[in-house]
């Protein structure tokens, strides 16, 4: 049986009656920047999150990487992150001009460790980037109070965590809502994808809002009359308008993904070989990856493979080693949490539209493989 690790056909099937209108809609007018579903998916993505401003973006980079020209960075300047991430939360880092400080993971849930984020503070210190990986949120209150000691502003990265929450201090918690500025990508492949890139922050901030909307518009808010110096980084309408009417089937989405990981909790239990992913109790994760430690990863990979079974190894190589940063001095063995991780993961499939049937074939597949 084929069992992709994504199958986003089968999602363009089912919804191609909504979508394909709105595209021909913004087609027919010709309004391909700025148009009105622009506006509108801003007013959305703020109402889903919970925060005052939505400010759309070319993609998820560029969503990291204009809040972090908003501080200004200067040589020297250390942004405090985790290294086992996509590698653009690192990368727009030091394009905005600042240092990323690598810290350690947490082995369950795969998140930045709030213990070393504080150890890693230093006078340098100019904000936290906080990933919220896989679909579930980082211990936020903890990351916010010690920011907070220290006079940091958190970025969230929220590129696989849209619609994502936690409790906290018994109130549901959007991922975006509480840090300075969330960030989301639209990449085809995320729980919400356009057809293209795309990306959106959210902010409460007034200040850093009217900021963040004109770094995307070339630094001006007149056509010809520049404050500062900003750049191209508009969402086209034609990605708005497809996330626009996506965007009324993300919850269902996600429920199913909760579904699917329910189903590989229970199928895998009995195969100690691997540790399936652990959801913080606090959290409503939503899925973006099911992400388990498998023994013996790269076998497992290749028979799944030879099952027709797809999967992906997010993230083989983490930040702190990569060659781009070795001018930073990490070594093998600066962050043993991460790179253990590096070493055993392996992302099933758990898209929404994943059959009973094709999920069992994935299960079996791997009790297959450690009998
Ligand atoms: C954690 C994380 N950060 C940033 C990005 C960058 O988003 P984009 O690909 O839209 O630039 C992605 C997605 O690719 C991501 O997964």
């Amino acid at each position: 049986m084929r069992v992709p690790l994504l199958d986003l056909v089968a999602q363009y099937q089912a919804t191609k009656d909504v979508v394909m209108p709105a595209v021909t809609s913004v087609i027919e007018r010709q309004q391909f920047i700025m148009g009105p579903e622009v506006g509108q998916l801003e007013q959305a993505i703020a109402g889903l999150c919970h925060t005052t401003h939505a400010i759309g973006c070319a993609s998820g980079t560029d969503a990291l990487l204009l809040p972090l020209k908003v501080l200004g960075l200067e040589r020297g300047d250390e942004v405090i992150t985790t290294a086992f991430t996509f590698f653009a939360t690192a990368g727009t880092i030091h394009n905005a001009g600042g240092t990323p400080v690598f810290v350690d993971i947490e082995p369950g849930t795969f998140n930045i460790l709030p213990d070393a984020i504080e150890a890693a503070i230093t006078p340098r210190t100019r904000a936290i980037v906080v990933v919220h990986l896989f679909g579930q949120m980082a211990p936020m209150e903890r990351i916010l109070a010690l920011a907070a000691r220290h006079g940091l502003p958190v970025i969230e990265d929220a590129c696989q965590a849209i619609g994502a929450r936690r409790k906290i201090d018994g109130a549901w918690c959007l991922a975006g809502e509480p840090g300075w500025v969330g960030t989301f990508s639209f990449f085809p492949s995320k729980n919400l994808g356009g057809y293209g890139d795309a990306g959106m922050m959210v902010t409460q901030d007034d200040a850093t809002a009217e900021r963040l909307r004109r770094l995307r518009l070339h630094g001006g808010t007149r056509q010809y009359f520049h404050d500062e110096v900003g750049t191209n980084s508009r969402i086209d309408t034609l990605q708005a308008a497809v996330l626009l009417a996506k965007l009324p089937f993300l919850a269902q989405w996600s429920e199913e993904r909760r579904k699917h990981a329910t189903g590989y909790q229970a199928g895998l239990a009995s195969v100690p070989q691997v540790i399936t992913p652990a959801t913080d109790p606090a959290n409503e994760h939503i899925f973006h990856q099911y992400t388990l430690r498998a023994e013996r990863r790269d076998e497992l990979q290749a028979h799944l493979k030879s099952r027709d079974v797809g999967s992906a190894v997010y993230y083989p190589l983490a930040l702190h080693l990569q060659p781009c940063f070795a001018h930073l001095g990490y070594r093998p063995g600066s962050l043993p949490v991460t790179e253990a991780a590096t070493a055993q993961v392996l992302s099933l499939p758990v898209y929404p539209e994943l059959s009973p049937a094709q999920q069992d074939w994935v299960i079996q597949s791997i009790r297959e493989f450690y009998a």
